[in-house]
């Protein structure tokens, strides 16, 4: 274990499965204590368990990123529960790829806005006063569609640009109370995600044509940034997206 964020309290939404719950565990294992939210209970329990098993300290809650109210009861329960918040990951999110004529294209639209838009506006504001107080770190996972666009994914694409703006206007705005807020712009990164498009169409294929280090990434691949970005080895860095997407927006 290495200590870059001992003492720090981090949330991490959609801490259930892939990314959020490679960074939960790389928190953990950098001192931090974690807090795994997750629309799915049970996931974030199994990521909270696999924190414990390893000697950290945690608790799982219930969180929808796209109701207020369940921010808000969060951000109560754990003032209450397990002490003032300083890093906020605001990864959760969720994509489904069609075209922009398919069935569904409206719901799809108005869901992928929801979770992925709105959802780490809905959570930021719920953990604004301990952020504030702490002078804390937002991490927001955007992806190389914060710059660019794949295949049938406008919603997507829209959502993470948004992303990439509300990055750097909370950069702007929070900067002068200490505040820094950062984004992560993932490539193609195995995780449930993506596995039904993996394995029923070209698409892992497509990518690494177009990532020179001629591999698709791991979840944990963004831990390290994540811790970096969350610890006072960044803290001159604010208003900017890293990619980590294998040289992806290079070619
Ligand atoms: N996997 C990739 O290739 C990739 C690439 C670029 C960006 N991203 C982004 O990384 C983030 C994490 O994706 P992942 O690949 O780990 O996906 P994942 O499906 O493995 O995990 C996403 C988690 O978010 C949770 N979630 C979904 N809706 C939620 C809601 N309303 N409230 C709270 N939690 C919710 C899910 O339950 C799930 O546990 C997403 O924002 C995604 O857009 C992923």
């Amino acid at each position: 274990m290495g200590g870059l964020l001992e003492g720090d309290i981090a949330v991490v939404t959609g801490a259930g499965s892939g990314i959020g719950r490679a960074i939960a565990v790389g928190y953990a294992g950098e001192g931090a204590r974690v807090v795994a939210a997750d629309i799915n209970e049970v996931g974030a329990a199994e990521t909270a368990s696999m924190i414990s098993d390893a000697g950290g300290e945690t608790i799982s809650a219930a969180l929808d990123v796209a109701d207020r109210a369940s921010c808000a009861a969060l951000a109560e329960q754990v003032a209450r529960d397990f002490g003032a918040v300083s890093v906020l990951v605001n990864n959760a999110g969720i994509v489904r790829r069609a075209p922009i004529s398919a069935q569904g294209a409206d719901q799809d639209w108005d869901d992928i806005m929801t979770v992925n838009a709105t959802g780490p506006y809905n959570v930021t504001k719920a953990f604004l006063n301990p952020l504030t107080q702490t002078k804390g770190r937002i991490v927001n996972i955007g992806s190389i569609q914060s710059h660019v666009h794949t295949g049938n994914a406008a919603a997507y694409t829209v959502a993470k640009h948004g992303v990439l703006g509300f990055t750097r206007a909370l950069a702007a705005e929070l900067g002068p109370d200490g505040i820094r807020v950062n984004a992560i712009g993932p490539g193609l990164i195995r995780t449930p995600l993506n596995a039904e498009n993996r394995a029923n169409t070209d698409m892992e294929a497509k990518f690494l044509r177009q990532t020179p280090l001629g591999r698709a990434g791991e979840a944990e691949d963004i831990a390290g940034p994540a811790i970096f970005l969350a610890s006072a080895m960044s803290a001159y860095v604010t208003g900017t997206l890293i990619p980590v997407d294998g040289g992806y927006l290079t070619l």
